[in-house]
């Protein structure tokens, strides 16, 4: 592509090193996509005939089949899928493919594919984690009266609704789902025009080519559209946190699995077993996804150690920009299906979860909340729990089973009516302040999720958004 200053082909090794088509080839796509709007604009111009556009259009929809359906040859000579399609396109349809390329650099280009690669699998990504939380939300309903104990520290503290604890990471996942919509709509300025870094002298309709692919402006300013890739970071960050929620998931779904808790069973279908021991069933998804979490760090950090040093504009180690890219959308996409289906195969051990909650050392704060609504000032209402607590750690008598006279020994507030605290029945109900996880709370925080993830109400929330 530029013989006409070189006597000498590039060496086959910096071949090797300098090539991308072994991984950008999966922009073709939105390469193709851009090239047509480019010739578009050109005709607009009338630096290219009509008749030219459409040998264009012609030839790219061709190439676009060919590679489709696996027939397309990818040259590592040619570095890059920019250059692959190009130079396809002028083999096929002659002159006019050497034209497509006027007023355009590689490095306007690689902007505009990646964001509308960003933008589509930003997309993808949003419509798996609604796969989870509904997933998530149907779990939680087919357990809906099951109360748990939980945990500060990992050591029992109060009582939950398993539901509660799964709503937990719905609303993560929501925050998720937040975090990557507002990243697409930032980057959603089309970067064509831009040329290498200082625009071209041949000027063609910029906005026309924005409406065309769907972005919703122009970027400002050629210098930072061809040196910018603060999108990449920004979603590598958003899917990096993403996978932090799926991790201390997979870290809760690891202990309740475990014989210590036992409070769920996986599916045979979502576990395996072990080659040597064969009672094993092991939660190997739900481990792979914290481990995978590590990749989707590193992807983040190589981003920000790539772009760190760079003087404006463009420079070839943001070829280095794509690989962690790719590879967090896939790894999250992958984490975000299989965690869906895992879910939905999850069965709770009702047994075993209502044992570990029947420990009436997690009602010992809703004692001392007893005494607090009947007077006396919470730290000292603490210190008597404290006292009866060590009471029955020694005697090894319960809450419940500890005579009314020893709590009136150690406090003269207590009435017969404290034993009725002591039920898990009435502790789940008296937790009723917003967020908290009274079974009433709960049921309508269910059905607000329910509504929100109807797939109805998402189609009809894709039907009303700008057009990709
Ligand atoms: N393959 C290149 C990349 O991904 C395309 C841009 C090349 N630009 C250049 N001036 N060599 O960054």
């Amino acid at each position: 592509m530029w013989k006409g200053r070189f006597q000498q082909e590039t060496s086959g090794l910096v071949q090797r090193y300098g090539e991308s088509i072994s991984f950008d080839w999966r922009l073709y796509q939105y390469d193709i996509q851009g090239s047509m709007a480019q010739a578009e604009a050109l005709a607009r111009a009338k630096i290219i005939t009509r008749a030219e556009m459409l040998l264009i259009h012609q030839g790219l929809k061709d190439i676009e089949a060919e590679i489709g359906s696996g027939k397309f040859e990818w040259q590592m000579a040619l570095e890059d899928v920019h250059m692959n399609i190009e130079k396809a396109l002028t083999a096929k349809i002659g002159a006019p493919g050497a034209k497509l390329h006027t007023g355009r650099s590689r490095n306007d280009q690689v902007a505009l594919d990646l964001r509308m690669y960003c933008r589509a699998e930003g997309g993808a990504v949003v419509e798996l984690i609604r796969g989870l939380q509904r997933a998530l939300t149907e779990v939680a309903m087919r357990w809906q009266q099951v109360i748990m104990p939980g945990y500060t520290h990992l050591q029992r503290a109060q009582p939950v609704l398993f539901a509660h604890h799964l709503l937990a990471y719905v609303e993560m996942l929501e925050r998720d789902a937040g975090r990557v919509q507002d990243a697409v709509k930032r980057l959603n300025v089309m970067p064509l025009g831009s040329g290498a870094l200082a625009g071209s002298t041949i000027v063609l309709d910029r906005e026309f080519i924005a409406e065309k692919l769907g972005f919703g402006g122009v970027t400002h300013n050629s210098m930072d559209a061809v040196a910018d890739r603060d999108f990449a970071v920004e979603l590598c960050a958003a899917l990096a946190l993403c996978g932090t929620h799926l991790s201390r998931l997979s870290e809760d779904v690891i202990l309740w699995v475990s014989a210590e808790f036992g409070f769920v069973t996986l599916s045979d279908a979502h576990t395996t077993g072990s080659s040597l021991m064969p009672q094993k069933k092991n939660p190997d998804v739900a481990e792979l996804t914290r481990g995978k979490t590590g990749r989707l760090y590193g992807n983040l950090m190589s981003l920000l150690t790539l772009l760190k040093g760079l003087p404006l504009t463009y420079n070839r180690d943001m070829q280095e920009d794509k690989e962690p890219l790719f590879d967090s959308f896939d790894t999250i996409k992958l984490a975000l299906e299989v965690y869906a289906e895992m879910m939905r195969g999850l069965k709770v051990n009702e047994k075993a979860v209502a044992a570990a909650v029947a420990d009436p050392f997690l009602l010992a704060t809703d004692v001392a909340d007893y005494l607090v609504l009947r007077g006396l000032p919470f730290r000292e209402a603490h210190e008597v729990v404290g006292k009866l607590t060590a009471h029955s750690l020694t005697t090894g008598v319960a809450f419940p089973d500890i005579p009314l006279e020893t709590y009136q020994e150690l406090c003269p507030l207590f009435e017969k009516k404290v034993f009725k605290v002591l039920t898990l029945d009435h502790a789940m109900a008296a937790r009723k302040a917003t967020g908290a996880p009274s079974p009433a709370n709960v049921a309508r925080e269910l059905a607000v999720w329910q509504s929100r993830l109807s797939p109805k109400r998402a189609a009809a929330k894709r039907a009303k958004a700008p057009p990709r």
